[in-house]
Parts: structure tokens; sequence; C-alpha cells
């Protein structure tokens, strides 16, 4: 087997510790390092295509949607999110972590199609949440996968995200009927409540990591009514 190769490292803000981007052959991955574990790898993607898939249903149609994903990784969220809208949307990509955008603009990019690349596509550095901040209705939907779920994974500052204020200030960035879609790598019954709580309406799709195949992941689907 041929060996891992480093092909970069990014400090995480705030004391997050440290990501580190390698590859082996055309298999890229990127961890925590330490003990924390793998947060994305090039072979399995089929749950972060269906985040977007399942969060952008029906705005092929729509002129002019606006979606925001978060955050960047392997940019195959935001790829799919692009091939979900029409040619008038555009996609904001918010990353934490600016060397991940740097990552993609490099070899890796070549995973997802080079989505940085498209014309609709624009970057906003900086943690996603500052985006919520707006109170004003912007996004047709909005992707959220920043951690393994609803808790801090990537970055402890992130369980802020899915707390009730939070979730209404999200709900507000939202225009009627649009869509907050949320990658998890488990389902959690209290979250779906708190989500009802903030006036969503939810259902839950859970998807497999690679093909059909693989660990079961679950995508909340959480409707502004
Ligand atoms: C699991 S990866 C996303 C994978 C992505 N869906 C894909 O298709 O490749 C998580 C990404 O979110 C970024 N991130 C973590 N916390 C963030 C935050 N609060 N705001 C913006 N980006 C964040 C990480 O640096 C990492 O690039």
């Amino acid at each position: 087997m041929a060996p891992r190769t480093i092909l970069g490292t990014a400090k995480i803000p705030n004391d997050g510790g440290e990501l580190e981007l390698t590859q082996r052959d055309n298999e890229f991955s990127i961890h925590l390092k330490g003990l924390r574990g793998e947060l994305m790898n090039s072979r399995m993607h089929s749950s972060e295509l269906a985040l977007a898939e399942l969060g952008c249903a029906g705005l092929k149609k729509t002129e002019d949607a606006k979606v925001l994903v978060g955050g960047m990784g392997m940019g195959f969220t935001l790829a799919a999110a692009l091939k979900a809208t029409s040619q008038s949307a555009q996609v904001v990509v918010a990353e934490l972590v600016p060397e991940v955008i740097e990552w993609n603009k490099g070899p890796l990019g070549e995973c997802a199609g080079r989505p940085l690349n498209d014309p609709r596509t624009k970057v906003a550095l900086g943690d996603v949440a500052a985006l919520f901040k707006a109170q004003k209705a912007t996004y047709h939907a909005v992707l959220l996968d920043v951690d393994n779920g609803p808790e801090g994974f990537t970055h402890l500052d992130n369980d802020s995200l899915y707390s009730d204020d939070s979730l209404q200030a999200i709900r507000q960035t939202l225009f009627p009927n649009g869509m907050l879609a949320i990658w998890s790598a488990w389902s959690d019954p209290k979250f779906i409540k708190q989500l009802k709580k903030a006036h969503f309406k939810v259902q839950t799709q859970t998807v497999r990591a690679h093909k059909g195949k693989g660990s079961r992941h679950t995508i909340y689907l959480a409707k502004k009514i």
C-alpha cells in the first residue's frame, strides 16, 4: 500500500486544535490531529451529497436562489448545491479554516470537480454563525455540515450553533418555506424536539456513507413554517 503523504496542516481558530490533510493514491483525508479522528474522507461522500440534494430539493426552478453551505470540507456538498440550483443561483460557502479553502484550490479540489471555480460560488471566510446575525431573510436553504452532528467536534464553539437562540437566528435568515438541512452522524430525538420548538417542520432522512453502503448518517430537514 502506498504511504500516506501529509499535504498540509492548519490551526483551527480559538485553540480548536489542528487539521491535517493527507493523500494516499487518489484518496484524501482531513482529520483532527491527536485522538479526535477523521473529519472527512474523499472515498465516502454520499451523505454529503445527499445533504444538498435533500436540502435544495425544488430549487432548480427558483430564479436567483440563494444557498448557504457551512463548511467547505472537500467541497462535495457545495458541488451538489450548485448542481441542484439554476444558473442564476448564488451559493455562499462559509469556512472557518482558511487553509481548507487553499487546499481545495490545489489537488484536493479535483475530488468534487472544483466547485470553487464555479462563478456562482462565493466564499465567506470565518465562522458560519456570523452570517446568522443578519436577522433578515436571505437564504432559500442553509446546509450545515460543520461537525459530527448537533454537537461541537471540529470546533467546540459550534455547540452554540445548535442552541435555541441560534436556531431562531438561522430561521430568521431563511425565506418562508426555506430549508435548514443539517448533517449528523446520528439521530437525536432531543434535537428534533428543539427544532420543532424553534418553529420548524421537521423530517429526518437516513442516508448511507458510500453508495448505499457503510455507516448510516442522518440528515435533519427543518422547514421554516
Ligand atoms: C465535515 S467537513 C464538511 C464536509 C463537506 N460537507 C463536504 O462535502 O466535503 C466540516 C468543515 O466545516 C468547517 N467548519 C467547522 N466549524 C465551522 C464553523 N463554525 N464555521 C464554518 N466552517 C466550519 C471545517 O473546517 C471543515 O472544513
